[in-house]
């Protein structure tokens, strides 16, 4: 069994080393995902380490990882292998599950970008983000593009460029309200193609929506 468990982590590590070199294949929508089946209960739902496991594991509690000021003097190589377990005991001393036995190196990747996001967004994930890429692909994909960086079929017959919500410096300065008014109430002007959707999804539909979006960025 020992042998096994080596061998799988061994396995992990090389398919980890290969994926960590291709930045783009990072997905802090996978990473949200992952973190909440895997992370939640000892990390908390929002990160600070006050997840129900917390004070089960004696005094070692999970890390706050909406701590910017720690967790900033971490690389992403360092988050990688914290996560996956094979950082050096100086940096971690055992308390934290080696997830690299469990989760395959492109989806650590992906955890790395969403824990990144934790500490580093000024603006929280709201509403159901699952909820909201539905919405997403049914409704706003076809000029967004599938995966919102503003290249959807519909730019191939309306001269439009639709915003793309991969471009982590413009979102960035984009808050949670003004997301929620640009797609409640579209914008104005003759050359303005983005359409308001007040009468058409709830409030809370567009809540999901603008948590799907923000994870496009990271
Ligand atoms: C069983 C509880 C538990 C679970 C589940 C868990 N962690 Fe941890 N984690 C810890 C503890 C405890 C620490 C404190 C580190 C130590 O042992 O020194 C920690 C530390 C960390 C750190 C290091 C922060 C720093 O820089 O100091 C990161 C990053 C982290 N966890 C990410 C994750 C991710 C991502 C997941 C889900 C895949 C996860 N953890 C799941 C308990 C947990
Ligand atoms: C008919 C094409 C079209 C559809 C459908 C559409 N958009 Fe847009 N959207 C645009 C265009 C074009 C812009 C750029 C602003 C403009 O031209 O008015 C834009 C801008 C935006 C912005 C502003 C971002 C920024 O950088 O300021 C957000 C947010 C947005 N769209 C979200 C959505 C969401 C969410 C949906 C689905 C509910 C959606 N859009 C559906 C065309 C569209």
């Amino acid at each position: 069994m020992k042998y096994f468990k080596q061998y799988a982590l061994m396995a992990a590590m090389v398919a980890g080393v290969a994926m960590s070199s291709n930045a783009a294949a990072s997905n802090a929508y996978e990473g949200y995902q992952l973190y909440n089946t895997y992370c939640i209960f000892c990390h908390g739902a929002d990160g600070k380490g006050d997840g129900p496991l917390a004070n089960k594991l004696g005094k070692k509690k999970p890390a706050n990882l909406t701590d910017a000021s720690r967790m900033r003097k971490r690389t992403d190589k360092d988050l990688f292998q914290i996560i996956q377990g094979t950082a050096d005991h100086a940096k971690i001393n055992g308390k934290m599950p080696r997830w690299g036995l469990a989760i395959p190196g492109p989806q650590i990747n992906s955890l790395v970008s969403y824990v990144r996001m934790l500490h580093d967004s000024k603006e929280d994930v709201i509403g159901n983000p699952e909820a909201g890429r539905k919405i997403y692909e049914n409704t706003c994909s076809a000029c967004h593009g599938v995966n919102g960086k503003g290249d959807g079929i519909m730019t191939n017959v309306l001269p439009m460029e639709p915003a793309d919500h991969t471009d982590a410096a413009k979102m960035a300065k984009l808050s949670n309200s003004k997301l929620l008014n640009v797609i409640t109430n579209g914008t104005r002007g003759p050359k303005s193609f983005m359409p308001g959707y007040k009468g058409s999804l709830s409030r809370d539909e567009i809540n999901s929506l603008v948590g799907y979006i923000r994870l496009l960025s990271y």
